[in-house]
């Protein structure tokens, strides 16, 4: 979006922060302009480092990529050779295309009303199944898996396939019972967690992820991956975004986006909407065949929001002001 489209719309398509980036950051790819002549670090060794420290885990179970987006297509392609990936859906878009590009065939199971259907997931794992993934929270429906279901789970999975957890939205959750995936690694080691630094640390155009999963896993995806990723200027901003003073201002920015959605939701059941509860910075509007029309008439109103056509549409918690303006809109469309 330009800078003049931004004064027009409010584009609460894309579960992006809506704040701007901290100015500590900032800075940091500012100075790192002045070595834009040189490679970047190609093992990514001081984020690596720094992510094992924050994390309390070994540096070689880290493995740093292209946004979590690279990283997922980066390990179901080290994964192989067995052909299927197993998904839910409605789970994240992308997931189709990242397995496609893997060169794997999606196994999708249908989302029990808003939520993984973990049975029928772990029903669908067979001989041919290359790896699970699971988006906790779930995009786009905002639901959540608590920790016991998910280490049911778990033990119903053989110890050889690997269960990718991805954690893109995992600072948005308020609900106690959510699972740390980084815990459940020490009772089932095929546990691999993905996360980013694109939604609440708002380092989205640098395109940085990591993931931490077995060390033999990691050395073989190292084999795989593309190399040079990510930049220099990703790596030393989401290194700084490590830091105390950053991650106080980002924990107080995810509480303030939490509180929005609060307010999202029940301003939208206030107006006679269906919004189940989210965990994440979405909300989602189970519309059907309405998607659509929904989604052309909020443009018009100034509003982009994500259609799935024939499901529903999801919507960014935005600014207050574009949220404001979001909730009148809906309001004007019951
Ligand atoms: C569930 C989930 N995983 C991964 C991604 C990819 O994010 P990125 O590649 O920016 O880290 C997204 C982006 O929307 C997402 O929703």
């Amino acid at each position: 979006m330009t800078a003049v489209d931004a004064d027009r719309l409010h584009d609460l398509s894309m579960n992006e922060t809506p704040y701007p980036p901290l100015p500590a950051l900032r800075q940091v790819v500012a100075e790192g302009a002045a070595l834009l002549n040189r490679y970047p670090d190609r093992l990514a060794g001081a984020l690596t480092a720094g992510l094992a420290r924050h994390l309390g885990v070994a540096p070689e179970a880290v493995l740093v990529g292209p946004g979590s987006a690279g990283l997922l297509q980066h390990l179901v392609q080290s994964f192989g050779p067995a052909p299927e990936v197993v998904h839910a859906a409605l789970s994240f878009e992308g997931y189709p295309l990242i397995v496609a590009n893997a060169g794997a065939k999606s196994v999708p199971v249908p989302v029990d009303g808003y939520r993984h259907d973990l049975r029928a997931m772990a029903d669908a794992v067979t001989d041919a199944t290359r790896c699970v993934l699971i988006c906790n929270p779930n995009n786009p429906t905002g639901s959540a898996l608590g920790r016991a279901e998910l280490a049911e789970f778990l033990g119903r999975v053989p110890a050889d396939v690997p269960v990718v957890v991805d954690e893109a939205y995992r600072h948005f959750v308020t609900d106690p019972d959510f699972p740390d995936a980084l815990d459940l690694r020490r009772d089932h080691p095929n546990v691999c967690v993905v996360r980013t630094f694109s939604k609440a640390y708002g380092l989205a155009a640098l395109r940085v992820g990591y993931a931490v999963l077995p060390p033999d896993r990691v050395m073989a995806a190292r084999m795989t991956g593309m190399m040079f990723f990510p930049n220099s200027l990703g790596q030393a901003a989401a290194l700084r975004a490590l830091d105390p003073d950053v991650t106080e201002e980002l924990s107080r920015r995810c509480a303030d986006v939490a509180e929005q959605r609060a307010r999202l939701v029940a301003g939208l059941r206030d107006a006679g909407h269906t919004a189940p509860d989210s965990e994440a910075n979405f909300v989602w509007l189970p519309l059907g065949e309405d998607s659509a029309a929904f989604t052309a008439d909020a443009k018009a109103a100034g509003i982009l929001v994500a259609c799935l056509d024939g499901r529903g549409v999801r919507v960014t918690v935005g600014t207050a002001e574009a949220n404001d303006r979001f909730l009148a809109f809906a309001r004007s469309r019951r």
